[in-house]
Formats: structure tokens, C-alpha cells, sequence
């Protein structure tokens, strides 16, 4: 099985070497536009072989795409983050170019793979994938709701005083700090509403919390997160190699569902071998409805701002 990572910077690096070291896939290259970057990033993983007791052939490449060939997976990482002074516009014109250019070499090298974007905003740029390569819909999965919900559930632990992984809990909607949607309602420790142990206001906090979840991370580190995040893209990774039909919440194309059409926004997905192999209409209340339509809106006026890199 064959990854490839384009963009081997703090997210990208840290998806390689987390699906490396958890041997997810047989190879992996890595691909950055900066001359000896993704080069020095695969060698510095390999010759971590040893000592963590993998076997995960990891190669690097300055642009060359030729060595991404045969992929069954691509990650699409690269971008630049929002600098002072730019404006939203500015910044999806720049990352629009950049995800399309390098969507489209990656096809024309892997013409059956996967692709899972990262590269913010996220939920555009997945609709942009979509829009531009002319794949089918489960070929092309946004990744952001994995890291939500495991922000969502580490802040439920902490809250609970509870070991994380016997808590269960989603979020959906746009991937950003004022679209996304903990999913308080539905969260459970080992199946035991979290409602029947926290007070609304301590819910309240951890929605709150879990929202600014990448703000929080990027005040305290001065750029945004890589951990949480290339962990999460290699969870999603292992559930489409590895066939998992796990249910991920994931940014793909809708066609009604939620009410929505037209769109890539979180909601939760069964993905396997083929991608995206289901979307789950789950009950939503009233409350829930509501806020996954303004979610909409928010993601969908972004999308305007693509332009003509839709065309
Ligand atoms: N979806 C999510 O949950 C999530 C989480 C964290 C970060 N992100 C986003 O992921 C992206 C990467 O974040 P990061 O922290 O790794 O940034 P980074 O700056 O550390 O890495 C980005 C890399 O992309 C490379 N790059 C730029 N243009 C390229 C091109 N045309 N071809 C190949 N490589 C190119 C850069 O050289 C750089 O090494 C950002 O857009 C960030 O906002 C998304």
C-alpha cells in the first residue's frame, strides 16, 4: 500500500512519520515544493527504522511526481498559512492554487487514489478538489471532523476526569472555530449519555473549548497544531487502507443530505477501501438542524470566494 503526502511540513511530516511507525502503509512519499525539504524530512523517519521497529519505505521528493506513481492514497497538505494583513480572499486564492495544481499532478500519476485534503479552509478546498478533478464523490474526503472529535473528546475526558478512549462523541459541520459542531447531545462515556454526568454549563465549556480547539493551540505555539492533526490524517488513512468501515466524520460533496447539496461539510461518514462508503443521516433535533444550516452557509459563502479557480 502506497501513500503519498504532498506538503512535508509540520502536518505532513508528522501524518508520514505517524503512519510509518504504525506500518498503515508499505511506502510513503513525501513531496514539498522547498528544494531537499521532503528529502531530508523522509530520511530523518527512515532512520528512525531501527529504534521504533518498522520496515515502511519512506522516500522524499522536491516536486517530482513521477516518484508518487501508484498511490492508493494522496494527502494534500500544502499551503501557506493566513499572514497579518491577509484577507480571507487573499489567502483561499493562494491555497486554491496551490491545492489544485498539485490535485491534478497527483491525478495524472495515481489516476485510482484516494484523496484526502487538509489544506485550510479546509471544507473549500475540498470542494474544490471535488470541482476540478471530475472524480466521484467518494474519492475525495476532507479531513478536519477526526481532529474535531478528538479535541471534542479530550475535552470531555478532562471534564469527566475519564480515560479518553471510553469516550465516544462527534463533531460536525464546517471545520472552523465558528461552523464546527460539537455534537454534545450524542457524546457518551462507555455509552452513558456524558449529560447524565456533567451540567449543561460544564457541556457548554467543553463545546466552547473544543471549538477554539486549534485557536487555543496556535496561541500557545505561535503557528498551528501538527500533532493532533497528522495523528488524525493517519487514522483516516488506516481506515481506507486497511478496509476499517469505521464512521468518521469527514468533509465530503453532498447531494441532500443534511438538507444540503451542492457542498463539502463534516458528517459522518463509514470509510473503507473505496473512500467515502456511506454518509450516515443521523437524527439531528431542531437545535442541531439549525446550526448545521448556518455551518452551511458559512462554508458555502467561502466557496464564493473561490472564483475563478472553479472554472
Ligand atoms: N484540516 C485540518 O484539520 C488541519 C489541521 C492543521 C493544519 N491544517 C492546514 O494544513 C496545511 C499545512 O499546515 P502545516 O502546519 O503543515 O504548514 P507548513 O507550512 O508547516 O507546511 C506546508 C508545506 O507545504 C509546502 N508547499 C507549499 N506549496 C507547495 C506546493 N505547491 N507543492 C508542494 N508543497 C508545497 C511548503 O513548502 C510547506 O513545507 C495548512 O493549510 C493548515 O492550515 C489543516
Amino acid at each position: 500500500m502506497k501513500v503519498t503526502i504532498v506538503g512535508a511540513g509540520n502536518v505532513g511530516a508528522t501524518c508520514a512519520d505517524a503512519i510509518a511507525y504504525r506500518r498503515i502503509a508499505s511506502e510513503i512519499v513525501l513531496v514539498d515544493i522547498r528544494e531537499g525539504f521532503a528529502e531530508g524530512k523522509a530520511l530523518d523517519i527512515t532512520q528512525t527504522q531501527t529504534t521504533l521497529g518498522f520496515n515502511t519505505k519512506v522516500v522524499g521528493s522536491t516536486n517530482d511526481y513521477t516518484k508518487t506513481a501508484g498511490s492508493d492514497v494522496v494527502v494534500i497538505t500544502s499551503g501557506i498559512p493566513r499572514k497579518p494583513g491577509m484577507t480571507r480572499e487573499e489567502l483561499i486564492g493562494i491555497n486554491a492554487g496551490i491545492v489544485k495544481s498539485v490535485a491534478e499532478n497527483l491525478l495524472q500519476h495515481s489516476p485510482n487514489a484516494i484523496f484526502v485534503i487538509v489544506s485550510n479552509p479546509m471544507d473549500t478546498m475540498t470542494y474544490l478538489a471535488f470541482k476540478s478533478l471530475g472524480l466521484p464523490k467518494n474519492r475525495i474526503i476532507g479531513m478536519g471532523g477526526t481532529l474535531d472529535s478528538s479535541r471534542f473528546k479530550t475535552y470531555l475526558s478532562l471534564a469527566l476526569d475519564k480515560p479518553a478512549n471510553d469516550i465516544s462523541g462527534m463533531v460536525i459541520g464546517g471545520h472552523g472555530d465558528t461552523t464546527m459542531i460539537p455534537l454534545t447531545r450524542l457524546a457518551s462515556y462507555n455509552g452513558v449519555p456524558v449529560s447524565q454526568f456533567l451540567s449543561e454549563d460544564a457541556l457548554a465549556k467543553v463545546a466552547a473549548d473544543t471549538m477554539v480547539g486549534g485557536a487555543t493551540l496556535t496561541g500557545l505555539l505561535g503557528t498551528s497544531a501538527w500533532y493532533a492533526p497528522g495523528a488524525s490524517v493517519s487514522y483516516l488513512v488506516d481506515a481506507i487502507l486497511n478496509d476499517q468501515k469505521k464512521m468518521i466524520p469527514c468533509s465530503v460533496y453532498l447531494e441532500g443530505e443534511y438538507g444540503q447539496s451542492d457542498i463539502c461539510i463534516g458528517v459522518p461518514c463509514i470509510i473503507g477501501k473505496n473512500g467515502v462508503e456511506q454518509i450516515v443521516d443521523i437524527n439531528l433535533n431542531d437545535a442541531e438542524k439549525a446550526l448545521f444550516a448556518k455551518s452551511a452557509d458559512a462554508v458555502r459563502s467561502m466557496n464564493n470566494d473561490l472564483g475563478s479557480h472553479l472554472a
